[in-house]
């Protein structure tokens, strides 16, 4: 079983970006314990990080061969109706996760339009919400699986 994992934009950037909100682990340490827990829980991983919207549009049009999604599209949350459209044209079932708990922030990040078209939404936990969110994915993916 293969689980893609999307880093939206500026999450390159963790551990020298807003410590206080982002925590101070960069994105290459988040990934290997994503790593570690995937051998845990059997299933294999592709990781990747874009800071543009149509990249990730791709990303996700081309994720056919994945059980599920986790993604934190970041930015993009608030405003991509393609990314949102992209999930729903190819039926993948998505985890929608955030290190910070985006409804305790400004407004402008309380609306999330992936929500309607993920599975759920994992906020607030730090890197966390990743080792979360894996953990969810893989669930949706093995209750998926053994209905089919
Ligand atoms: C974020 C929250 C977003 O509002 C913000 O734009 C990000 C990161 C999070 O992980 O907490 O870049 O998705």
């Amino acid at each position: 079983m293969k689980i893609l994992i999307i880093h939206g934009p500026n999450l390159n950037l963790l551990g020298r970006r807003e410590a206080d909100i982002y925590g101070t682990k960069n994105l290459d340490e988040i990934d290997e314990m994503l790593g570690q827990l995937a051998k845990e829980l059997k299933v294999e991983l592709d990781i990747k990080q874009s800071n543009h919207e149509g990249e990730i549009v791709d990303m996700i049009q081309n994720s056919k061969q994945y059980a599920a999604l986790v993604i934190n599209p970041a930015a993009y949350t608030h405003t991509s109706v393609a990314i949102r459209d992209a999930i729903a044209a190819v039926e993948i079932s998505t985890v929608e996760v955030h290190l910070s708990n985006i409804h305790r922030r400004e407004e402008f990040r309380h609306k999330s339009l992936i929500a309607p078209v993920a599975h759920g939404q994992i906020s607030g936990f730090g890197y966390e919400s990743y080792l979360l969110g894996l953990r969810a994915a893989v669930s949706i993916a093995n209750a998926k699986k053994s209905a089919s």
